[in-house]
């Protein structure tokens, strides 16, 4: 009642009853707005920014509508399953052939402890398990620089860390640190690279049970064999592998990682139920965007016909580069701002098997395989744990390499990716296969990019007029966060934008 009261301008606010100060800035958990807000908000993109928009504005009281030009709420936040279809725009027609319970998470994918989209996962009642971002079980592959084989993760570690150590070993025992740290730090250090490297008391490294076993430990009489023939010191550097190491040290890509159990969208799909189904209007694409003095009309397309809304307030929440692209009239620093976020590339292929070889044959138990070759990264899954069938992301790369993948047809991707991994995986990887989907986000319609690139930042000179209203209309989206291409910046962005406009409302 309150709320419609609210939208009919009879509602009181709180401050002008003379209560408490009715704003309080959120706190990272818990956000919420204080004080109800009685105005009609127009929320342009049903991705995470502007679901996350309309379900905390509506918690606050306000009217909002959210037009959403694809058939379905998400935005970037797509999981494919089976008979989810997708034509690209080069025209490729895809339906996807995943039997009941494979997905592929063809957007977001991970996400990171620190991250409010955790917060959300709570609030929306998201189930989540843990994603598997590093395995030392998963292999480094890279074949330009000459590796014949793969080489498990935690033998490329052994074996850089083995010869890092000593080598800093040899040279603090020369005295050549010594103008660096005194003579107890030295001992210290060296104490350090004997169990980092696991160098023994020569400080040489020779090799290491960190490596690995050909026989594993087992009952007596079986201490097992381990991995032989140690590469040189050379050999290790001029394979590259260490140029992969660092990635788990990211605050972005640590373990622990989670996701939704049963696929990133139920991010999504439980927004899109608080938000409510009637607030939304999917196959809406949006035309023309009018800010008036006393409101906003949003001129948009639906089932062939022109229609129009008007509201109090607009929040602009669709990809910059798409808004870019539509009439406004909010002015040339908008539009020259807009115009200096440039969209990138990226693109993943779900491969569904039927059976989980990579944990029988490898027993590997998700995590990613790193390459030199250009379908980059393979995901082993984090979810179905032993069951008879399993989908791995074949390929997931960015900048040339996926727009080179997004020119080829569905199956020659296919084609290309399996022929690689075969490389690694020897030949199930081509026998076992069962279907698979591929998505490319630049030729994505509406979407056209996986994510931006902005010399200097959010904060950068040339898109303050993105960080502030033109007028009423307002600008959302992971682009005006420090976490582009994470959902957390898409849900900051959004809550940055309710306070500022909900204070405006309150004023
Ligand atoms: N968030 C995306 C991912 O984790 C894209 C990304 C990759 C962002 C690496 C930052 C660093 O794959």
């Amino acid at each position: 009642m309150l709320a419609t009261m609210g939208a009919m301008g009879l509602a009181p606010t709180a401050e002008a009853a003379g209560r408490e100060p009715a704003f309080r800035a959120p706190r990272t958990g818990d956000f919420t707005l204080r004080g109800r807000g009685a105005a009609k908000v127009v929320v342009v993109g049903a991705g995470i920014a502007g679901l996350t928009c309309a379900y905390e504005l509506g918690k606050a009281g306000y009217d909002c509508t959210v037009l959403e030009a694809r058939d379905r709420t998400g935005g970037r936040n797509f999981t494919v399953r089976g008979g989810d279809s997708t034509v690209d725009l080069y025209g490729n027609r895809q339906t996807a052939r995943f039997s009941d319970g494979q997905y592929l998470n063809a957007g977001p994918a991970r996400i990171p402890q620190w991250m409010i989209t955790l917060d959300y996962c709570r609030e929306l009642g998201v189930p989540i398990e843990v994603f598997t971002n590093s395995n030392a079980s998963a292999y480094i592959y890279n074949e330009k620089a000459g590796m014949t084989a793969p080489v498990r993760y935690r033998t490329a570690k052994a074996d850089t860390y083995g010869y890092v150590s000593e080598l800093l070993a040899k040279a603090t025992s020369k005295g050549a640190l010594d103008g660096e740290i005194n003579a107890e730090d030295r001992e210290r250090l060296l104490e350090f690279l004997k169990s980092f490297g696991d160098i023994g008391s020569k400080l040489t490294y020779t090799g290491s049970e960190h490596r690995g076993f050909t026989v594993d430990p087992a009952a007596a009489g079986t201490p097992g064999v381990e991995l032989g023939s140690v590469p040189t010191v050379s050999e290790v550097f001029a394979s590259g592998v260490g140029r992969y190491f660092s990635f788990e040290f990211g605050y972005d890509q640590a373990m622990l990682m989670f996701q939704p159990v049963g696929g990133m969208d139920r991010i999504p799909a439980a927004l899109t139920r608080a938000v409510g189904g009637h607030r939304i209007r999917t196959g809406a694409v949006v035309q023309k965007i009018t800010d008036k003095a006393r409101g906003v009309t949003v001129t948009y397309s639906q089932d062939g016909r022109t229609r129009s809304i008007d509201a109090d307030y607009c929040v602009a929440a669709l990809p910059p580069h798409i808004l870019a692209k539509i009439p406004h009239n909010l002015g040339a620093a908008v539009q020259t701002a807009l115009e200096a976020v440039r969209p990138s590339s990226a693109g993943k292929i779900g491969l569904e098997y039927r059976s989980r070889w990579w944990e029988t044959d490898h027993r590997i138990y998700g995590g990613i395989t790193e390459t030199d070759m250009d379908l980059s990264h393979i995901w082993y899954p984090s979810y179905g744990f032993h069951e008879r069938r399993g989908l791995i992301v074949g390929y997931y790369n960015t900048g040339t390499n996926a727009d080179s993948y997004a020119l080829l047809s569905p199956a020659e991707r296919e084609k290309r990716a399996v022929a690689q991994g075969v490389k690694i995986h020897g030949d199930r990887y081509r026998t076992e296969l069962a279907s698979s989907f591929s998505h490319h986000w630049r030729q994505t319609p509406h979407l056209e990019g996986a994510w931006h690139s902005m010399s200097g930042g959010p904060d950068a000179p040339a898109y303050a007029p993105l960080n502030q209203a033109a007028g009423r209309v307002y600008f959302a989206g992971d682009y005006l966060s420090y976490a582009d291409a994470w959902q957390h910046g898409a849900f900051t962005s959004a809550r940055k934008v309710v306070t500022t406009l909900h204070q405006r409302v309150l004023a």
